[in-house]
């Protein structure tokens, strides 16, 4: 179903969508579900599921080594982008909150990539003005406040 340039996802195309995209693995299943269980109310925020194979797709097309996150929550994204890094690439994590992303930080350890991520808890713009020039950054997945990606955009682009 069309209408002009939208195409308007049904649950048919949805459900279309998820069977042609690898599933999710136990670590990852694991925590979207935890995720739901724990934080009902804004379990939401979670990546969409069919958004982690293209981020990882993403990550890899560009040969991506050193990527950064804006609004971790409960790591799903970021697990999904460490796991496509090379074993000595590296994924700095920005969020508010230790709460959410401590169960990131689990499940990233039981994937076997915690070593890879750096997660930094303060307001992303801070962490991102602190960072230094150098390695430079080949890929960045905004998805925190709105509000904040114009101000995101300009740290990170240079
Ligand atoms: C949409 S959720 C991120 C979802 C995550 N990418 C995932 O796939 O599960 C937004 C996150 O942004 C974080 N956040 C909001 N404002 C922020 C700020 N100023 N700096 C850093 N993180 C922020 C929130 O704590 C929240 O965890």
């Amino acid at each position: 179903m069309t209408k002009g340039n939208d195409t308007t996802i049904t649950d048919e195309l949805y459900q279309y969508m998820l069977a042609h995209n690898p599933p999710l693995d136990p670590v990852q299943r694991e925590l979207v579900d935890t995720t739901y269980a724990q934080f009902p109310d804004h379990a939401g925020m979670v990546s969409a599921e069919e958004q982690a194979p293209l981020l990882a797709f993403l990550v890899r097309l560009v040969g991506a080594r050193h990527v950064v996150e804006v609004g971790t929550f409960t790591g799903f994204s970021a697990l999904a982008m460490a796991r496509a890094l090379p074993a000595d690439g590296t994924l700095i994590a920005c969020d508010i909150s230790e709460e959410w992303t401590a169960y990131g930080r689990a499940a990233w350890e039981k994937a076997g990539v915690a070593d890879r991520i750096d997660l930094r808890i303060a307001p992303a713009l801070d962490t991102l003005r602190a960072m230094p020039a150098e390695p430079h950054i080949d890929f960045a997945y905004l998805d925190a406040d709105k509000g904040g990606y114009i101000a995101y955009w300009e740290e990170l682009v240079p």
